[in-house]
C-alpha cells in the first residue's frame, strides 16, 4: 500500500485497530473502534509457574500456540469483521526477542494479507497510554499534560515526564532489577510460585508492614536500584531459618507485608522528589506492579499530603495486555506515524525522541 497516497482514504473510514501484543509472557489481541477499546483478550502462560520465572523458549511456543485463538475472540467479542480493520498496531519491543518475533510476524503477515497499514508500538510507551483508555459507553478521567507517570513492571521501573501522547522523557530509571523482579525474586526466596507479586500482595493483608526492617536502596537522582534489596532479603531469611525452620512458614503475611511496604516506600520516595522538583502534580502510575494495593492505598494518602490528582489504570490495563498496543496505535494512526513491512522486532527499545 501506498503509504502516503492512501492516508486520505484512511483517515475517512472508520478507525479499526486491531492491537498485538507478546512482548513477555502475556499473548493479547484488541479491537479499537472509534477510539474506544471493543475487546481486550489475553492468554496468559502458566507453564512458567514451576520454573520461578519466565522461560523464553516456552514463553515463544506458548505464544505461537494462542495467537490465532486469540485474535480470534478478540474480533468475535467486538463484533468486527477483519475486512474493517484500517490498520494493525503490534508491540516492536522492548521484550523477550523470541516472543516479540511471534506477534510481529503475525501482525505483519495480517497486514500484508489486508492491505493495510503497521503501527509498531514501544510496550513501556504502552503502558502509559493505558491511561488514555475507554471502553464503549465509558469515560474514565486522564490525566493532563504535562504530567509523571511512575511505571513499574516486571522488566522495567521508570519515571517518564509524559509531555504529550507521543512525547516522553525518561527521568529516572533502575539501574539494575525492576520493581516487579525484586517482588517476584522476594517471592521465590519464601518458596511461592511465579508471579510472586501478587501472592505477595495477597498475603501481606494480614501483616504487620513495620514488623521488619529493610534497607532502602540508594541511586543517583530519580533512579533506582533493588539488587541489593534482594539480597539483603535472602541473606535476612536465610538467617532466621538457621535459627527457626518454620520461620517462613509462621510469619508469611509479615515477612510479605515488610517486603512490600519497603519496595512502595523506595518507590514513592523518588516519585515525590520529582514532583516536588518539577512542580508538578498531575500523577500516574502504570505497569503490572501498579496493581499492587499497598502501592495504591500510599499513592491515595500522597494524593491528600501533597495535593496531587491522581490516576491508576482499571486493574486489566495495568498487567500486560493488548488494549493499551491498540490505543497508542491509535495516536500513531491519527499523527500518520505508520511503519513499514520491513520493520523487525527489537528486544532494546526506546521511544524518547
Ligand atoms: O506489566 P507486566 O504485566 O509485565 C511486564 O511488562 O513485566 O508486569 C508484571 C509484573 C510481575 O513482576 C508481577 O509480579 C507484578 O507485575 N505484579 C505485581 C502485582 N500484580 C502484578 N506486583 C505486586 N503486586 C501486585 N498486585
Ligand atoms: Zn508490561
Amino acid at each position: 500500500m501506498n503509504l502516503v497516497l492512501d492516508f486520505c482514504k484512511l483517515m475517512s473510514n472508520p478507525v479499526v485497530i486491531l492491537g498485538i501484543e507478546s512482548s513477555c509472557d502475556d499473548t493479547g489481541a484488541s479491537i479499537l473502534k472509534e477510539g474506544k477499546i471493543q475487546a481486550n483478550i489475553v492468554a496468559n502462560q502458566d507453564v512458567h509457574k514451576d520454573y520461578g520465572g519466565v522461560v523464553p523458549e516456552l514463553a515463544s511456543r506458548a505464544h505461537q500456540q494462542n495467537i490465532v485463538p486469540v485474535v480470534h475472540e478478540a474480533l468475535k467479542k467486538a463484533h468486527v469483521d477483519k475486512s474493517e480493520i484500517t490498520a494493525v498496531a503490534f508491540t516492536r519491543g522492548p521484550g523477550l526477542l523470541g516472543s516479540l518475533l511471534v506477534g510481529t510476524s503475525f501482525a505483519k503477515s495480517f497486514a500484508l494479507g489486508l492491505d493495510i497499514p503497521l503501527l509498531e508500538i514501544n510496550h513501556m510507551h504502552a503502558h502509559i497510554i493505558a491511561h488514555f483508555i475507554d471502553l464503549a459507553g465509558e469515560e474514565t478521567p486522564k490525566p493532563k499534560f504535562p504530567f509523571l507517570c511512575l511505571t513499574v513492571s516486571g522488566g522495567h521501573t521508570e519515571i517518564v515526564l509524559v509531555e504529550d501522547h507521543l512525547k516522553m522523557k525518561v527521568i529516572g530509571r533502575t539501574n539494575d532489577d525492576a520493581a516487579g523482579e525484586a517482588f517476584d525474586k522476594a517471592a521465590k526466596t519464601i518458596g511461592l510460585d511465579y508471579p510472586g507479586g501478587p501472592l505477595i500482595d495477597q498475603l501481606a493483608k494480614d501483616g504487620d508492614p513495620l514488623a521488619y526492617k529493610f534497607p532502602h536502596p540508594k541511586a543517583p537522582g530519580y533512579d533506582y536500584s533493588f539488587s541489593g534489596l534482594k539480597t539483603a532479603f535472602l541473606y535476612f531469611i536465610r538467617d532466621r531459618i538457621k535459627s527457626d525452620p518454620n520461620f517462613v512458614k509462621d510469619n508469611i503475611a509479615d515477612i510479605c507485608a515488610s517486603i512490600q511496604y519497603t519496595i512502595v516506600k523506595v518507590l514513592l520516595k523518588k516519585l515525590v522528589q520529582a514532583s516536588m522538583d518539577l512542580g508538578i502534580r498531575e500523577i500516574a502510575i502504570s505497569g503490572g506492579v501498579a496493581a499492587n494495593s499497598k502501592l495504591r492505598e500510599e499513592l491515595l494518602l500522597l494524593k491528600k499530603s501533597e495535593n496531587w490528582s491522581v490516576y491508576i489504570p482499571k486493574f486489566e490495563f495495568c498487567t500486560d495486555n493488548a488494549a493499551m498496543i491498540a490505543m497508542a496505535g491509535y495516536y500513531k494512526y491519527i499523527n500518520g506515524s505508520f511503519a513499514p513491512q520491513t520493520i523487525s522486532a527489537s528486544a532494546r527499545y526506546s521511544y524518547e525522541d
